[in-house]
């Protein structure tokens, strides 16, 4: 059971007595004084930018004030939900002695600090404090209120009935004992500290008392030991652990088969080294089992073949060796698997035979393929990722068989498609493709581009560039052979609609002529990359890009030989400016930019500049001497 249906099924119980009880009877007439002044205290220490306690005041009810609810029946105050409010300033545990609170959620704030001091701390938990009964308390979150550092935990000891903890992207580097302190709470079944920066995760501790804990996340703290002796002996019939990106060390121990509940085993982006164990396969009842970004030794073992439950699945190091075994095209119920590192060898449609539910299917190791051309694969997938495995020359047919592709990736898989007109149109519905590092020689002349994610960098594309509909929105064709001018792809509309391009790198290819300005059809562009072409022309057109936001770093216009007049006032392009000016220029505006760094010297050598505006940049140091026989405005 997680948080939220355990919270359901509470609501609903309260729901269900009130509902047996005679009319009238449901509601106490004031908000009991206790919870009451509780609140007040805690709202006295807020810093609340939106006004979102402003219903928090004596004349109403305390039950209706926003984030507050009360028990139909008692009216006392149960469940206080202040998340994601814009709150600041300081969490006053005051709220603890709001005697039947079970649930206090004031997650993803900007609280600063929850102050405990030795003697507040004292009078909290003394047992003589009539309202300090910290029994009731089952859902505590806090989680990302991320300048909160705690610095005492202790108080979290007394919280017997709590079954939630969330303190994850809360400060909790100075926490050497926390364990020992979560091993206190006798209820919990969730535990979430990811992101705490915790130090210790106590790996020679041999036992901890998590006797109902079903849910375990240590993700992203900063462990690096070995994997703790207590996690694999703890009595509970944990489903979930996450303890990726920790730094942690050693070899998977046997003792992970004692923990037969176990559903969920992230152990991701880490050092561990060692064989994946064979007996791993015993593990019948992981449905989700991450083993990416390891040092794993040896080969893959066929036995996880027999993890029949799996529906995620991933695997990758830099130090495995062999192929991946065919056993793997039994796991029926698999959804996403991504399979990456040193592995190679070939795959057949054996290793996929079973993959009826396949969505996702990743493979980044020098695999190649022996698939029979007529293959229709048993899945139909929205992600594919088959960059640096050997995939061509030919585009593979199975691929054109997947109708509801998201995205495809096939970067650096040597492919070069033979029936043009089929690949384009195909790629046409997919909304994230790139083709990066091939060798596809094709005409774009003609082609019209609809994906709204485009890399197609570092190919033997030449002609024109593509036209592209107004679905398009990052486009990168850098470093291919295209020729021709710009205007055509970035001023004509398809249809009726605008085009939405904001991303477009055109750099490294042949293209001439001059930038256009299209007026409307282009306000969206926010970076274009137009280096390294033969731009420019003969007698280029002036050119008046300004107020738009194209940016870049550096700017580089050298290839802009006649250029007589640029003005690029209030984009945001930054860096320094560029000293390879064009002899021809007689204007340059560069005003209310993001440039920065010296005014280079190299500006005195221009003869013809009359008109110099730098103003309202970054730049500073000293003005060269020579610059005055411009207008300048700086
Ligand atoms: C109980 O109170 C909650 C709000 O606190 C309300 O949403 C719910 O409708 C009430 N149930 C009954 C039966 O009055
Ligand atoms: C607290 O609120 C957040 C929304 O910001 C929600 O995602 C989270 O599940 C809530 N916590 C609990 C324990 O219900
Ligand atoms: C809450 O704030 C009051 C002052 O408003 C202070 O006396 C009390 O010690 C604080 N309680 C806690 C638990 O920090
Ligand atoms: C504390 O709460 C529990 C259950 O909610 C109750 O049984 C007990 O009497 C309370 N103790 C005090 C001192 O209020
Ligand atoms: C905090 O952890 C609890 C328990 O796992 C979970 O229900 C809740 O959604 C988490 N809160 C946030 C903001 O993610
Ligand atoms: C573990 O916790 C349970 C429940 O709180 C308690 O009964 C038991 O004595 C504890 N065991 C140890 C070894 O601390
Ligand atoms: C598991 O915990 C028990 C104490 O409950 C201890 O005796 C035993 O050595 C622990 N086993 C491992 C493998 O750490
Ligand atoms: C794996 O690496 C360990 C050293 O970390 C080495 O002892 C072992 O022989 C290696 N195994 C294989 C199969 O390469
Ligand atoms: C799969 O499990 C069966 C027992 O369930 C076992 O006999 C077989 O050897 C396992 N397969 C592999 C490849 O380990
Ligand atoms: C495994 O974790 C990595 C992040 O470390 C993530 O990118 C990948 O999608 C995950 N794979 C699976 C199958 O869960
Ligand atoms: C593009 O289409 C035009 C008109 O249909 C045709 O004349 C031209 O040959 C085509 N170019 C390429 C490279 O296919
Ligand atoms: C690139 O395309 C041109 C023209 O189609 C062709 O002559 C050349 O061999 C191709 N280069 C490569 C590396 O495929």
């Amino acid at each position: 059971m997680d948080c939220f249906t355990s919270k359901v099924s509470v609501l609903l119980l309260l729901l269900l007595s009130a509902v047996v009880l005679p009319k009238g009877n449901c509601r106490t007439h004031s908000c009991n004084e206790n919870d009451q002044s509780a609140l007040l205290i805690f709202k006295h220490h807020v810093v609340d930018p939106l006004d979102y306690l402003s219903s928090w005041s004596d004349e109403k009810h305390c039950c209706a004030w926003k984030g507050v609810q009360c028990d139909n029946v008692t009216g006392r105050v149960t469940t206080l939900d202040l998340n994601n409010q814009y709150l600041q300033g300081e969490i006053n545990l005051s709220l603890l002695q709001i005697q039947f609170l079970t649930y206090l959620n004031l997650s993803c704030n900007s609280f600063t600090a929850l102050s405990l001091t030795n003697s507040n701390y004292q009078s909290l938990v003394k047992p003589s404090n009539a309202y300090a009964n910290f029994s009731s308390l089952k859902y505590l979150d806090l989680s990302f209120n991320e300048d909160l550092q705690l610095d005492n935990l202790q108080w979290l000891s007394h919280l017997s009935s709590l079954q939630c903890l969330n303190l994850s992207a809360i400060y909790l580097e100075s926490q050497t004992n926390w364990l020992q302190t979560m091993a206190m709470l006798p209820s919990l079944l969730e535990l979430r500290l990811s992101m705490c920066r915790l130090k210790s995760i106590s790996p020679s501790v041999k036992f901890v008392n998590f006797t109902s804990l079903l849910t375990l996340d240590l993700s992203q703290n900063s462990f690096y030991s070995d994997l703790p002796y207590w996690l694999f002996n703890i009595s509970s019939d944990i489903s979930h652990i996450d303890l990726s990106s920790n730094g942690l060390r050693g070899q998977i121990p046997k003792t992970l088969l004692n923990l037969r509940k176990l559903k969920s085993l992230r152990l991701d982006d880490n050092g561990l080294t060692g064989p994946i164990p064979d007996w791993l396969g015993e593990h019948q009842h992981l449905q989700h089992l991450n083993l990416t970004e390891n040092l794993f030794n040896g080969s893959f073992p066929s036995s996880l073949g027999n993890l029949s439950s799996l529906t995620q699945f991933g695997v990758s190091s830099d130090s495995l060796s062999g192929s991946l075994p065919n056993s793997i095209g039994q796991l029926f119920n698999l959804r996403s698997l991504y399979i990456g590192g040193s592995l190679s060898g070939v795959l057949s449609e054996k290793h996929f035979y079973k993959l009826f539910n396949l969505e996702s299917l990743v493979l980044l190791s020098a695999f190649s393929f022996d698939l029979d051309p007529n293959w229709i694969p048993p899945f139909q997938l929205h992600e594919v990722d088959l960059r640096n495995t050997i995939l061509g020359p030919t585009f593979p047919e199975w691929l054109y068989t997947q109708r509801t592709l998201e995205t495809l990736d096939v970067s650096s898989s040597g492919i070069s498609p033979t029936n043009a007109d089929r690949f384009w149109s195909f790629l046409a519905n997919v909304r994230s493709i790139r083709l990066s590092n091939n060798n596809i020689s094709a005409d774009l002349s003609n082609v019209t581009l609809n994906s709204a994610y485009i890399i197609m960098d570092q190919n033997n594309f030449t002609g024109g560039l593509p036209l592209i509909s107004s679905n398009v929105l990052y486009l990168d064709l850098s470093y291919n052979f295209l020729s021709g001018t710009i205007s055509n792809m970035l001023c004509s509309r398809l249809g009726r609609k605008m085009n939405t391009l904001y991303y477009l790198d055109i750099s490294h290819n042949l293209l001439t002529g001059g930038i256009p300005d299209c007026g409307e059809n282009c306000r969206g562009l926010t970076l274009l990359k137009i280096n390294n072409n033969k731009l420019g022309g003969e007698i280029p057109p002036p050119m008046d890009l300004h107020k738009n936001n194209f940016s870049g770093n550096p700017l580089d216009i050298s290839s802009f030989k006649s250029l007589a007049y640029l003005n690029l006032a209030e984009n945001n392009f930054s860096g320094v400016v560029p000293t390879k000016i064009p002899k021809s220029i007689q204007g340059l505006i560069l005003r209310g930019n993001e440039f920065s760094g010296n005014i280079p010297a190299e500006l005195c050598s221009l003869p013809s500049l009359r008109i110099l505006d730098l103003s309202q940049n970054k730049l500073s140091g000293s003005i060269p001497s020579c610059i005055c026989n411009v207008p300048f405005n700086l």
